[in-house]
Order: structure tokens, then C-alpha cells, then sequence
């Protein structure tokens, strides 16, 4: 995830912003760089690659003097992470640099409009639109340039800018992504997240979404969208800064699990325009897809069963057969695939060791290859005809959360998109975009539903083994649901098809066996209500995970986790949030080193 900092006063900026952007590392980054205002003019410095390569460019910011500027991290959205598309931007004229975090969902739309009056690009980014703009609306005030730049940008930013009219200040602007201002004597900063500060300062200021900040050595000024000034309160850091990084939770997993409501939107919001679904970054016509006879979906793990979920959407919708295989298995099947296949490779690294030799192979043989990825320029995404980034941002506990809830929320649109070729459903028809627009906020629903997760944790922490059971799309939810709980607690836990358990599983269930049940899909309910039944009668005690008022469940389940009301379609979704957090509580009730689970690595480089 990107990082930014900013630091004026009258001590030397650079080091104080490399310091800064060392503290960011954390957050996982491709390219680093820093403007610095040098006698009246900014002077850029960037890199591809580690912040310790800035650091010997810079002779560790010795080598720039100036005390006003701005830093970043980046981790490639939009362009390769080269040092081009490394921030700062610059503006055609040389006055405006710009660092940012977030992603400008409209970002096409507004470089085509630059280009046409005349302005040029330097790099791939989105970023760069928003520093042409700031050089087309500037007329001598910042603030005002800031407000009518920021007034043309649909998506999410904390922006840092610097301006040579203005060589003492710093401003920074924030919508929808993190940023603090850091308030010093003398000195003010600003940054992604308060570990980037508490070196310098305790004193913040949390920036509300719409809220600009004009900062030189002696003053902080606060304004809103209009340029009315806001009186802001200074709040005292108390946190340490290994608490920081993970943003005050205590495990990066749970930050990660809490930060899927924004990831999911990051990953679906730039891909709805005008009320349509649309994949800019994907090239296959309607001829394309009618040529395609069958669609495999290969992965490893989590990755693995996001496809398990795909599966449905992408049948249902589109009437291709599908088939998901895992890539381990796949690379050695000798398999049936050839120019009229569509390989969908999903991989959150985009360097798991199985996932690419299984697409090389099935490359030699002809497919067509379409790359799920969460990581820029990673080797599946290079060897892939067509990559659709999941754009989740870094994730650093091994366990993946939202790498698996934005590889699925793709597999969504994706379905939506090839159905709408096939002339099966409309790109904007209605009740789907909203339902998969929708899908954010249901998640944080699903959070705010089950505060009695860490309760339940106790009670079932101890259990010898977890079952879990569901049919069809729960089942697939399932699989991943039984995955999170063995890496994470090293409780044994294994997913069944809820019709397979009197084929042999249900020889194993005995008194108090725990075993949860996903109820969310209304079309086999009542078959897997039926299941419950005949667990239960054994003695099982059955945590029931399913719709928040759905009352036959709630008369026959021991324990309940829920979901809220939303279309079925997607449902699988949100229904692995509860899940996730059901695992991180019991990992914890159990001491487990939750970030870092024994004999796990977070991308499989290996066979
Ligand atoms: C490892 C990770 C899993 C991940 C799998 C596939 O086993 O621990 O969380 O699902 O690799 O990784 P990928 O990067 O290809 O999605």
C-alpha cells in the first residue's frame, strides 16, 4: 500500500523524509521517491526497488539540501514499478510535485482531456492526472487549485503537494485514504500512518475525508471542500510504534481481515462506469468468448478456492463449463486444454511456483490466459495474455483475507462482464451493479454483526476438530472457511459437501463435535437444514453461520454467526468475513503466532 509523508521547519527535509518512508516500509512497496524545494526550484529523486537504493542516491538525504518536501512509497497500481512511475510527479511546468495514496477511479477519462489540451505524460500512473490538474486550475492560490483539482477526482487519495510559489509549505488533502497531521514546534509533517511521526512528535491531527491541510513551520491551517477553515482538535499519540504499523490492531491479519470493506471497493469501484461494468484492462471481444469451448481456473490455496466460488457466478451467468484445478495437480495432468480454453490463473502473489509452471503449461498447449494478481509486474502477470489486478494492496500476514475477498469480488465481475458480451445480462443492469456495489458495505455489516466471535472462540477453541459443512456455493465457502482455521489455530478442521456427510464423515461425529454449518444460500437451505438435523441428533453441537433473520436456522442451531440480507449471487463473499474472524479468535485463544503460522511462507516460490 502506498505510503506518503511530508515534513517543513528548518531542519534538512531529506533525511527526515527518508527516515519517514523507512517507517512506511511495513506497508509493503515496489519504488520510492522525494521532492525536496531547492532554492526555489523542486528537486526529484526516485527509485525503483528499496528505500536503502534512495538512500545511496541521496547519500541518505545528505546530498539534498532544502527543508521543505515530500516523500513516497508506492506499490504499483496503475504502471510497471519502474522509477518513471515512481512518485513524486511532476507538472509540465516544473512548479507542482505531487505524492499519493489511493486510487482515481476516473483516471482515463481526465488523462485523455489533459493530452487534448496539451499536457503530456510522463509516466502509467493515475497519480499523474492530479498534478496537471493542479497546474491547469493553479491562478496563485494553492488552496483553490487543490479544491477545484480535487473536485474533478472520483476515488480514493491522500494527496501531499508542494509548489515553488509557495517554498515553505506543504498541503496535503485527504479522501477515503489514511493521513495524520503531525504537529511539531517549529516543524509540522504530515503522513500515511502516525509510525511515520512518533519519532518527531506525539501530537496529530486526524484529517476527516474532505479536509485539506496547509502546513509551513509555524502554522497549521485546516479547510474544508469550500475553503472554510476548520478548527481541528490535537490528539496525543499514545500507542508504540510496533502498534502503529499495524494501525492499533494487534495482528496484521486482523487489520487486514478490517480493511476488506475498502479493498473490495478499490478492486470493484473503478470497474463500474456510468452504472455499467467494464474491464478497461481486458481486450476480449464477444467472438473471443464464443470461440471458448471450456473455462479452468487454476490456483494454489486460498487462491484455490476463490476459483472454487468463482465457478458458480461464472456458470450461472455465463453457460461455460467450468472447470478449477489445482495448479500442483494441473502442471502434471497432461491436460485436455487447448486454443478454444480460457485459463483464469488466480495468484495474489503472482509468484507461486505451481500456479506459473501449471500456465506455462497450459500455454504450450494453446490457452488463452487471463491473470488474476494482486502484485504489479509479478511473473504470472507478465506471462499472462490479459492481467485484471485485484488491486488489494499488500498484504503481510501469511494467511491471505482480503488477497482471497478481492480475487473473488474479480471472479464477480468478470462473470458480469463476459455474461454481458455474451448477451446474457446488460453491463448496467440494475440489481446486479448495485448488489456487487453494495458488497463493501455488507462486509462491514457482516463485521459489525457478530460482535460475539471472540465468545465463541472460547467455547470452541479446545474442540479436538471443526467441521465444516455447506452445499454448493457454501460449500466453496466453506473449503476456505476450514483452511483459515488449520493456518492460523492448527485446530484440525476439514470442509465436507453437507449431502457427502452419510457417504462416511458422519461416522466421525459424536457428542459435542462442533460443527459449522453455512445456511446461505436459500435455494438448498432446507437440504442443509436437513443435515444439521441429522448432526445434531448424533450430538453434534452445530454453529450455524446464515442470514440475520433467518428463523429455521436460528430454532435448530447451538450458536449462530451472521450475515446480512443480500443478493445470493454473492453472498459466498461476505459469508468468509465471519469465518475469518471466527479463525483469528480462536488462533488467538490458542497463542498462536497468528501472523506467521509454523511451516507456512506467504508466497510459495518452490515446489
Ligand atoms: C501460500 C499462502 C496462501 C495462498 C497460497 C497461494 O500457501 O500461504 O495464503 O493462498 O500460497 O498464493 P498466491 O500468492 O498464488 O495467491
Amino acid at each position: 500500500m502506498c505510503g506518503i509523508v511530508g515534513f517543513t521547519g528548518s531542519r534538512q527535509a531529506a533525511p527526515i523524509l527518508l527516515e519517514g518512508l523507512k517507517k512506511l516500509e511495513y506497508r509493503g512497496y515496489d519504488s520510492a521517491g522525494i521532492a525536496v524545494m531547492e532554492d526555489g526550484a523542486i528537486c526529484v529523486q526516485k527509485v525503483s526497488g528499496r528505500i536503502a537504493n534512495l538512500c545511496e542516491k541521496t547519500r541518505d538525504g545528505e546530498a539534498v539540501p532544502g527543508m521543505t518536501g515530500i516523500g513516497h512509497t508506492r506499490w504499483a497500481t496503475h504502471g510497471a514499478p519502474t522509477e518513471e512511475n515512481a512518485h513524486p510527479h511532476l507538472s509540465n511546468d516544473g512548479r507542482f510535485a505531487v505524492v499519493h495514496n489511493g486510487i482515481i477511479e476516473n483516471y482515463l477519462t481526465l488523462r485523455e482531456e489533459l493530452i487534448a489540451d496539451g499536457y503530456h505524460f510522463d509516466s502509467e500512473t493515475d497519480t499523474e492526472v492530479i498534478v496537471h490538474l493542479i497546474e491547469m486550475y493553479y491562478r496563485g492560490n494553492m488552496c483553490e487549485a487543490l479544491i477545484k483539482a480535487t473536485n474533478r477526482l472520483r476515488g480514493s487519495y491522500a494527496l501531499g503537494v508542494i509548489c515553488t510559489e509557495e517554498p515553505e509549505k506543504i498541503y496535503a488533502v485527504r479522501e477515503a485514504s489514511p493521513l495524520i497531521i503531525g504537529v511539531g514546534i517549529d516543524e509540522n509533517f504530515f503522513a500515511s500512518d502516525v509510525t511515520a511521526l512518533v519519532n518527531h512528535t506525539r501530537n496529530v491531527i486526524y484529517l476527516e475525508d474532505g479536509e485539506f491541510a496547509e502546513l509551513a513551520g509555524d502554522s497549521v491551517r485546516i479547510f474544508d471542500c469550500l475553503g472554510k477553515t476548520v478548527e481541528k482538535k490535537v490528539s496525543r499519540i499514545m500507542w508504540d510504534v510496533q502498534a502503529a504499523e499495524k494501525g492499533g490492531y494487534e495482528h496484521f491479519m486482523l487489520k487486514e481481515i478490517m480493511e476488506q470493506p475498502g479493498a473490495v471497493r478499490a478492486a470493484i469501484a473503478p470497474r463500474i462506469r456510468d452504472g455499467a461494468v467494464v474491464f478497461d484492462e481486458l481486450h476480449m471481444t464477444k467472438e473471443d468468448l464464443q470461440k471458448i469451448r471450456k473455462i479452468v481456473i487454476t490456483a494454489c490455496g486460498s487462491a484455490y478456492y476463490a476459483g472454487c466460488s468463482g465457478k458458480y457466478v461464472l456458470e450461472r451467468l455465463c453457460r461455460i463449463p467450468v472447470e478449477v484445478e489445482l495448479a500442483s495437480e494441473l502442471r502434471y495432468n497432461d491436460p485436455l486444454i487447448d486454443d478454444q480454453t480460457l485459463l483464469i490463473v488466480i495468484s495474489q502473489s503472482g509468484e507461486t511456483a505451481d500456479t506459473i509452471a501449471a500456465m506455462r503449461e497450459c500455454k504450450a498447449r494453446g490457452a488463452r490466459t487471463l491473470a488474476i494478481v494482486n502484485v504489479v509486474g509479478s511473473t504470472v502477470a507478465n506471462l499472462a495474455d490479459e492481467t485484471a489486478y485485484t488491486w488489494a494492496g499488500p498484504e503481510i500476514a501469511v494467511a491471505t483475507t482480503k488477497g482471497y475477498t478481492t480475487q473473488v469480488a474479480l471472479l464477480y465481475l468478470l462473470s458480469v462482464h463476459f455474461a454481458s458480451l455474451l448477451g446474457y445480462i446488460r453491463a448496467d443492469d440494475p440489481k446486479t451493479v448495485k448488489a456487487l456495489q453494495e458488497l463493501p458495505r455488507r462486509i462491514q455489516q457482516a463485521i459489525d454483526l457478530n460482535p460475539s466471535i471472540p465468545d465463541l472462540a472460547k467455547k470452541y477453541h479446545a474442540s479436538k476438530a471443526l467441521f465444516f459443512i455447506g452445499r454448493n456455493t457454501d460449500y466453496a465457502v466453506a473449503l476456505e472457511g476450514a483452511l483459515k482455521m488449520k493456518e492460523i489455530s492448527y485446530l484440525h478442521s476439514e470442509a465436507y459437501a453437507a449431502g457427502e456427510l452419510k457417504h462416511g464423515t458422519i461416522a466421525l461425529i459424536e457428542e459435542h463435535q462442533p460443527v459449522i454449518a453455512l445456511c446461505c444460500n436459500p435455494a438448498i437451505m432446507e437440504k442443509t437444514l436437513s443435515n444439521i438435523v441429522e448432526v445434531k441428533s448424533r450430538g453434534a453441537e452445530v454453529l450455524a453461520l446464515t442470514f440475520r433473520n433467518n428463523q429455521k436456522i436460528l430454532s435448530v442451531a447451538d450458536d449462530l454467526l451472521f450475515i446480512p440480507d443480500l443478493d445470493p449471487l454473492f453472498s459466498p463473499l461476505v459469508e468468509i468475513v465471519p469465518l475469518q474472524l471466527l479463525a483469528y479468535y480462536v488462533a488467538k485463544e490458542n497463542g498462536c503466532d497468528i501472523d506467521k503460522p509454523k511451516n507456512l511462507a506467504k508466497s510459495v516460490t518452490v515446489e
